[in-house]
């Protein structure tokens, strides 16, 4: 949810900001912008409505130079996304330029003491009251420095935001801000970065520094110094970034989502590996007394979106190990209807980025409430499990298309991980049994790669029905998320209307769908591991066909019975019933990204989304 880029060194800024704009587009792609301070100390700016390559051809109608700049790349929040709202914007004398992720919540009020001061605002953004508050400090001499104006400020500001600055009179140094959005810096040798996230800057460098919450940062080419918002000087996190340019490139494919659907076995893989050792289950950042884990009587699950299927299966795995109640809540509704908490609670938080908003709020209600925090993350020091009491990282790598693949089967896997840790400290499964659980899941990665083989088999059904009007998902038990995955996949690649059922259900209503040749996805259970719902879904297969529905079943392969029921039949390998969605979700994101590319949409890119959504 927007994308920030911040420079100082040696290089031309226009080419290190564009290329970190580029591989942040991800996060918000409504419009992008720059603002360089040139060798003569004038501040340039350049910004377009549209995608980057608009940018490009404003670029090459200008020249820009200088080694101080910034960038942004936007999702809208407040203020059409036109080219008058792109970032970056300037104070009225045009020396102060800012750029901003996040939204301020005070900004109507901020924004009403600015008119009557007599500004006037070039846009209807809420960020762009930053710039002009910051020039009236400077302006009347509250502040000497840039950073010192940007900390009185962010003192006066609600909300959360990310905000970079330049000033053209003080044009070799840079200042950034951060409040529940992210930012990291990036260390070379005579420059400094900021971005919101490492891909911005991982072409030139992989030592990072994270920055905490509610503090400012000025950088130039020497290094970086850090305060909070008082001006008492803090320390960063320095980190080694532990994957390389190639993590975020597309190595030939073309697109993100193709590549990432490809290297789902390795993001299971390395998730795998990093949480098992000398027999036993681990975490990464364990900030909890081991009794915690033992006494916990209840488990919320707190998700969004993909995540949140994810969660739905962390409900099956966990109450079948370990006999505890789960209760499983988008993270946009948990906290607004009073959930019963208390400390014997724990809440698990799943988020492939760490920033979404909606699931931070879910875990600070969940702290203020006294319930242990555990987050389910695939990024390193991100907001939520900064503020979680214990971490499983999921070892994904980074994820740039926006619908999320590999992360999602890395957080199934993360989850199983956690009901088996869960297990072990409360003893309801004996060390070996959890020693065979883990042993099966190290099968996984392997199958997840057979399962891929299904690709071109899966093409040719995408072809067939890429222009249908809309096409239902069935499963039953741990199909049943994998269906709801299935449907999302599709709305929000393909725009078009898909839904995900419990086939049971069915008959209670959404039966009245099917029609002539609608496409109903199936996921069917195995026929050996869960005999009796096959059965039933043999009977919902036979209840759907007859109303002309167009199967198109994912079974075990050898599944004989439902061979003869299907229109089309995909097989995956035989594996555990609770592991099976590792493997029934890969055709569904490959018909997804297939019908998305039939019908001519960006997969990477699908309109109105962006990659972390910062906003509730
Ligand atoms: C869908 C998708 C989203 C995210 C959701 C939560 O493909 O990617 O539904 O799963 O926005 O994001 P995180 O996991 O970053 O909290």
């Amino acid at each position: 949810m927007c994308g920030i880029v911040g420079y100082v060194g040696h290089r031309q800024a226009l080419d290190v900001v564009v290329e970190g704009l580029r591989r942040l587009e991800y996060r918000g792609y409504d419009s992008s912008g720059v603002a360089i301070i040139s060798d003569d100390a004038t501040l340039q700016t350049a910004k377009k409505a549209g995608r980057i390559e608009n940018l490009d051809a404003l670029l090459a109608e200008r020249t820009i130079t200088g080694t101080t700049g910034m960038g942004h790349t936007r999702w809208a929040t407040h203020g059409a996304p036109n080219d008058r709202n792109a970032h970056p914007h300037t104070d009225t004398s045009g020396r102060i330029a800012v750029v901003h992720n996040g939204i301020i919540e005070n900004f109507v009020a901020l924004q009403a003491e600015l008119e009557r001061e007599g500004v006037e605002f070039a846009s209807d953004t809420d960020s762009e009251t930053v710039a002009h508050l910051v020039a009236g400090v400077l302006r009347r001499g509250e502040a000497e420095t840039l950073a010192d104006a940007l900390r009185i400020v962010c003192r006066r500001l609600e909300g959360a935001f990310t905000l970079v600055l330049i000033d053209a009179e003080n044009p070799d140094t840079v200042v950034a801000a951060r409040r529940n959005s992210p930012l990291v810096l990036g260390l070379g040798d005579g420059e400094t970065f900021l971005g919101s996230d490492v891909a911005a800057f991982i072409e030139f460098t992989r030592q990072a520094v994270e920055l905490g919450q509610d503090q400012v940062v000025e950088i130039d080419r020497s290094g970086y110094r850090i305060t909070d918002f008082d001006g008492r000087t803090v320390e960063g996190s320095p980190f080694t970034i532990d994957w390389d340019l190639a993590a975020a490139e597309k190595s030939g494919y073309d697109y993100f989502m193709l590549k990432e659907i490809q290297e789902q076995p390795s993001a299971v893989a390395d998730t795998l590996r990093s949480h098992f050792q000398n027999g036993r289950i681990t975490l990464d950042e364990q900030r909890l007394d081991p009794s915690t884990l033992r006494e916990v009587d209840k488990v919320f699950v707190v998700a969004c979106g993909t995540a949140y299927h994810a969660g739905l299966l962390a409900k099956q795995a966990i109450e079948h190990w370990t006999r505890i109640p789960v209760e499983v809540e988008m993270a946009s509704e948990f906290r607004y209807r009073d959930p019963v908490l208390d400390r014997q609670t724990l809440v698990v938080a799943i988020s492939q980025s760490g920033e979404t908003a909606d699931t931070l709020e879910a875990v600070r209600h969940a702290k203020d409430q006294k319930a242990t925090v555990l987050a389910i993350c695939n990024t390193n020091g991100a907001q939520i499990p900064r503020e979680s009491d214990a971490v499983l990282y999921t070892h994904a790598g980074p994820e740039i298309g926006v619908a999320s693949t590999k992360c999602f089967t890395a957080q199934v896997a993360a989850v199983l991980i956690l009901g088996l840790a869960l297990a072990e400290a409360r003893g309801t499964k004996y060390p070996d049994e959890i020693a065979a659980e883990y042993a099966a899941l190290q099968a996984m990665p392997d199958l997840i790669a057979t399962t891929l083989q299904v690709g071109e088999q899966v093409r040719a059904v995408a072809r067939e029905i890429a222009s249908a009007k809309a096409i239902l998902f069935l499963g039953r038990h741990v199909g049943y998320p994998v269906a709801l995955e299935g449907a999302l996949k599709l709305k929000e690649l393909a725009y078009m209307h898909a839904e995900g059922f419990p086939a049971g259900e069915l008959k209670h209503g959404p039966i009245a769908l099917i029609e002539q040749d609608l496409p109903v996805v199936v996921v069917m259970p195995s026929p050996t591991g869960r005999p009796l719902l096959h059965q039933k879904m043999l009977s919902n297969i036979a209840e759907i066909s007859a109303r002309g529905a167009r199967t198109i079943v994912i079974a075990e392969e050898g599944d004989e019975l439902v061979a003869k029921h299907a229109a089309h039949l995909i097989e995956i390998p035989r594996t555990r019933t609770l592991l099976s969605p590792l493997l029934t979700t890969i055709p569904l994101q490959i018909l997804a990204a297939e019908i998305a590319q039939l019908r001519g949409n960006d997969i990477d890119k699908p309109r109105n989304l962006a990659k972390s959504v910062t906003v509730e």
